[in-house]
């Protein structure tokens, strides 16, 4: 029995898709490691019009895969066509920043590409389920929610995932253990330097991690190195992490569709007030997915060093906004 040959193919738009990020994207989603062993996808790769060879030639590999699951594709370098009744949607292409610079540098360089997708997806897939991973993450996906009126604020995230596994590595190394003895790991705020990764409610093998480990460390090696990772490795590698963004997307979106199982995970969400977080932001909280659904971890106590970490990132957010303020219909 090949419950694959019944469940019906669920399509998926993938932005950026001849980039360095889609190629390692789009291998997995046909694989089955976003939505299951179980469900058949049909991907929609989208890129610039001078890019269209090489979506042609990344079509070609996925054909040459011979994934079971994948039951068609196709490329297109227009919005509204790509998106047209799409499920999923990871938007993911964008300009990546380069060595000395920080993400909101690309703020005004990428905005528009949001507005636009935004309006395309509005037009042509009001109930998908969206995730942007291009920088500036959040304050893209402030501007792509924005700018899609009919769409649940809800479906629109912004990726933190990446930031959440490399503190979550980071943690579990300390403290030597795998990781998966590692859970409770929130970002709070922004994909950016001012994030604050926060192992307050976290537990490390059973053990709260303020325990387990010490607060000197936390403070002044975990924190900068988890919210400094970005750019640690555009240095190494002369380019932006790619194979482990696209990790990330598969691990956030996987959990939204199919559930985090009690688990924790970082997304950024509409702000709603709570936290002090105030609205109209997509700011990084911790929710608990559901097939289907997220829901905010609610009612955890903010200690006042992290109320002033989540302070300056909120600030950052805010000024982000002012930012592109022009993007955002009234
Ligand atoms: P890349 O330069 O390799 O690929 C980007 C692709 O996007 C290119 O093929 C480009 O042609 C395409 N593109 C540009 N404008 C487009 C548009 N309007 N519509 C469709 N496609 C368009 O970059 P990459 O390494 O794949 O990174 C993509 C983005 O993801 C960057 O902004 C990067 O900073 C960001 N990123 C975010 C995270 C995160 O954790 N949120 C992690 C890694 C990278
Ligand atoms: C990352 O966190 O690796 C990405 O956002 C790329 C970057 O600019 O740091």
């Amino acid at each position: 029995f090949d419950i694959a040959k019944w469940k019906p193919p669920v399509t998926v738009a993938v932005t950026g898709a001849a980039g360095a990020i889609g190629y390692s994207l789009l291998f997995k989603i046909a694989s089955g490691e976003m939505l299951g062993p179980d469900q058949p996808v049909v991907l929609s790769l989208l890129d610039l019009p001078t890019s269209m060879d090489k979506v042609q030639g990344v079509m070609m590999e996925l054909a040459d895969c011979a994934f079971p699951l994948l039951h068609g594709m196709g490329g297109f370098s227009d919005a509204r066509a790509a998106f047209e009744g799409v499920d999923y949607a990871c938007l993911v292409g964008a300009t990546p920043r380069g060595p000395g610079m920080e993400r909101k540098d690309l703020l005004l360089k990428n905005a528009e590409i949001f507005a636009a997708q935004g309006k395309a997806l509005n037009a042509g897939a009001p109930g998908a389920k969206v995730v942007v991973v291009g920088n500036p993450a959040n304050t893209n996906c402030l501007i792509g929610m924005m700018n899609a009126p009919d769409m649940p604020r809800a479906n629109w995230t912004a990726m933190t995932r990446l930031d959440q596994t490399r503190a979550e590595g980071l943690l579990a190394a300390k403290a030597g253990v795998s990781v998966n003895a590692v859970d409770r790991v929130v970002i709070w705020g922004n994909h950016s330097a001012t994030q604050f990764p926060d192992i307050s409610h976290a537990t490390v093998g059973g053990k709260w991690a303020k325990e387990a480990i010490p607060d000197e460390w936390y403070k002044s090696t975990f924190i900068p190195e988890v919210a400094q990772r970005g750019a640690a490795i555009i240095k190494a590698r002369g380019a932006s992490s790619a194979a482990s963004a696209a990790q990330a997307a598969v691990f956030h979106v996987r959990d939204w569709a199919l559930g985090s199982r009690g688990k924790w995970a970082s997304m950024g969400v509409i702000s709603n007030g709570s936290y002090g977080i105030g609205e109209d932001l997509v700011y990084s909280v911790p929710v608990v997915c559901y097939p289907g659904e997220y829901r905010r971890v609610g009612g955890i106590s903010i200690d006042p060093y992290a109320a002033q970490m989540m302070e300056a990132t909120r600030k950052e957010l805010i000024a982000e906004r002012d930012a592109i303020k022009h993007l955002l219909p009234k």
